[in-house]
């Protein structure tokens, strides 16, 4: 058994507090490899920002369970080594879709777990969230759970159509399970093709797609029932078309793919939304970057010479995200 205490990482419980009086969101950043976590560090210290780094089932499984430990204790040393008095890192599973994977995580040094029982009836989702949570708190350990579908793929869950979380439904399933914070389904989804074309209007100045506006009257009504307490906006990327025109430029084909309007997440971001969960971007920005520079070095193969400029991408646009959407700024 590691604590994530002995690893220097801390739960959510402070961060979302402050977040949600605060009017900001914090990062919930995905990582699969060691540049994006490098990256996440560096944006995170150089903006003073505490910083969620999350990892799916299936990540975890990639970078291995023992790497990953040492990976997040790491990004705590790396964090104090660039300047950093007192990180606020968390290391989080996302989309946990089990008893038995919350436990193992718990068990190897994560400060956070998201229980997915979205796809279950909501008697069941109460049931295992309340199980993960008895075990979680044993060990100070914060946990996230879900009411609501999203639409598209959640690792190994996915759905066809999104069904927006039922406000009505939301006090019951926070006192029956005592979870820490609770994602809600207002309109985003996950991946690069959040809208289909059709679902979007035309902007006659620019002909970009414009994707229909978020459902902030159930975040409201949401808001309502649960006051003060911390909401989680999960399949917030923005889909920026500058790398899906690099991409595309550069041998690639992503038609049409689509994500929320920052000004949205803006807009959430002030609102009980704490944390506001981003994985696509940083695989467009790591993509782009790649593409780019095979395009205009096709003599390079040492990773070195390709993962630098990738790892510099997905910096800028942590920075960028930090800075301009979530506001986590300057909160260490
Ligand atoms: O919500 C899903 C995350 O983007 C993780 O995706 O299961 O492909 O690692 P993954
Ligand atoms: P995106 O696919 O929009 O980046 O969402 C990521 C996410 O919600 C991870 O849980
Ligand atoms: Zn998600």
């Amino acid at each position: 058994m590691v604590s994530y205490k002995q690893l220097g990482l801390v739960n959510t419980k402070k961060m979302f507090a402050k977040a949600v009086k605060g009017g900001y969101a914090i990062p919930a950043f995905n990582f699969n490899t060691m540049e994006q976590m490098q990256a996440i560090v560096q944006a995170a210290v150089e903006t003073k920002s505490p910083v969620i780094m999350q990892v799916s089932k299936g990540a975890r499984k990639y970078a291995n369970p023992t790497i990953l430990r040492y990976m997040a204790e790491g990004a705590v040393k790396y964090a104090k080594e660039l300047g950093c008095k007192h990180p606020q890192i968390v290391l989080h599973l996302d989309h946990g879709d089990s008893y038995e994977t919350c436990k193992s995580c718990i068990d190897s040094g994560f400060s956070s777990v998201m229980i997915d029982g979205s796809s279950l009836p909501f008697k069941e989702n109460i049931k295992l969230t309340k199980k993960v949570v008895n075990y979680a708190h044993k060990h100070d350990v914060t946990v996230e759970a879900e009411l609501g579908v999203l639409a598209g793929v959640e690792d190994e869950v996915s759905a066809a159509e999104s069904h927006y979380t039922k406000p009505e439904e939301v006090v019951e399933f926070a006192n029956k399970t005592g979870c820490d914070s609770l994602a809600i389904s207002i309109g985003t989804s996950h991946g690069a093709y959040k809208f289909k074309p059709e679902q979007c209007t035309r902007d006659p100045k620019t002909g970009v797609l414009v994707p229909p506006p978020l459902a902030f009257d159930v975040l409201k009504a949401v808001e309502k029932k649960l006051p003060g307490f911390p909401i989680v906006l999960h399949g917030s990327s923005s889909v920026p078309q500058e790398y899906v025109k690099i991409i595309n430029d550069h041998g690639g084909k992503l038609p049409d793919a689509i994500g929320i309007p920052e000004a949205q997440l803006r807009k959430a971001a002030k609102s009980a939304v704490c944390k506001i969960n981003i994985d696509s971007d940083s695989r467009l920005a790591m993509t782009a970057a790649i593409r780019r520079h095979f395009a205009e070095n096709p003599g390079h193969f040492d990773p070195r010479q390709y993962l630098s400029p990738a790892r510099e991408e997905m910096k800028r646009l942590y920075v960028h995200k930090i800075l301009k959407v979530l506001g986590s700024n300057d909160k260490l």
